[in-house]
């Protein structure tokens, strides 16, 4: 019987979120816990566990365990590994993102390898960063179906878009659909050409609506939404809370398979003229086998740029870390 099964790999600060994140939605059965610290799975799935006792909790089978739990689930979250790893020779200043690179490569690959031998299934979506190296190593080195197998991407950089949008004209962030493309990091890009407010076009909002700032420059727009996670990371040390629901609301479209459009990081077979080198965000419709669909959307003269940029940037850190 299909339980709604989601095992969660990595349960830090964003691995157990995406649990508390999950016990809430309703939408799993049973969730299994894995972590290299195997006390902190304990506690975390105990945790858990004995607030399934409170009213609006639901009651979820919470475990902990090793790979085996991945047999019979449905979705696999993997945020295991550090988020960043400080320059050793320069402890506060910028992180060593090729360290980061070459520690978390061996992480998913370590992962992927404890996943495949119990499931090629269930629906993997990858958080841990540099993401979409992280995605592309296990998309292509483990022999899982194609489409099965996608990362969280600029779905949390497309919500702090649309928040910006929303914020400018002051109105609900639902009502702004539109997404960031290309790498989740420093080359994200906006797809303003693409982006409606209420279902306007977002070169026609200013019609209607009053803007507390002028952000038609996608100059602006770009840096604005690369800089707001390190706002978050400044102020708290971290990210945990926004990617966490990107997460579990791309583990919604798969269980319930709503075919939702996603931006969601994958390996590009093909499309903007990309083939097999390289993963990054694009429109992707997202249901119970994972990416149905992909959506190579038209790009202005800009868009492409930037996304030629995003994959060159993504190409030459695997390069540099030599994954
Ligand atoms: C962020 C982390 C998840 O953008 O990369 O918040």
């Amino acid at each position: 019987m299909n339980k709604n099964k989601l095992v969660v790999v990595g349960v830090g600060h964003v691995g157990s979120y995406v649990l508390a994140d999950a016990m809430k939605t309703g939408l799993f059965a049973e969730i299994g816990l894995i972590d290299i610290r195997e006390n902190v799975a304990f506690g975390e799935a105990l945790d858990q566990a004995q607030a399934t006792a409170l009213t609006y909790m639901n009651n979820v089978d919470v475990t902990s365990g090793g790979y085996e739990q991945c047999a019979d689930a449905d979705v696999i979250v993997i945020a295991a590994g550090p988020s960043v790893i400080p320059d050793p020779d320069n402890p506060t200043g910028e992180p060593d993102r090729t360290l980061l690179t070459k520690t978390n490569c061996a992480v998913i690959r370590e992962v992927m390898a404890g996943i495949v031998r119990h499931t090629t299934e269930a629906i993997v979506i990858l958080i841990t960063n540099p993401l979409d190296t992280m995605v592309y190593i296990a998309e292509n080195e483990f022999g899982y179906p194609e489409g099965r197998v996608f990362g969280t991407g600029t779905m949390l950089d497309s919500a702090r878009l649309r928040k910006l949008i929303a914020d400018t004209y002051d109105v609900d962030p639902k009502s702004v659909s539109g997404y960031m493309m290309g790498e989740h990091g420093s080359t994200a890009f906006p797809v303003l050409s693409h982006l409606t407010v209420g279902g306007l076009p977002f070169g026609e909002i200013d019609r209607y609506l009053a803007a507390k700032e002028d952000i038609r420059n996608p100059d602006t727009v770009k840096t604005r939404i690369v800089s707001s996670a390190y706002e978050v990371l400044n102020g708290k040390g971290w990210t945990n809370a926004g990617v966490a629901q990107a997460a579990i609301t791309m583990a919604k479209a798969v269980l319930l398979d709503e075919r939702s459009i996603y931006p969601a990081s994958t390996t590009l077979r093909g499309e903007y003229g990309f083939d097999g080198d390289v993963a990054l965000s694009m429109p992707c419709v997202i249901g119970r086998e994972g990416i149905l669909a992909k959506l190579p959307v038209d790009l202005n003269a800009w868009e492409k740029q930037k996304l030629a940029d995003s994959a060159a940037f993504i190409k030459a850190a695997m390069r540099d870390a030599g994954t």
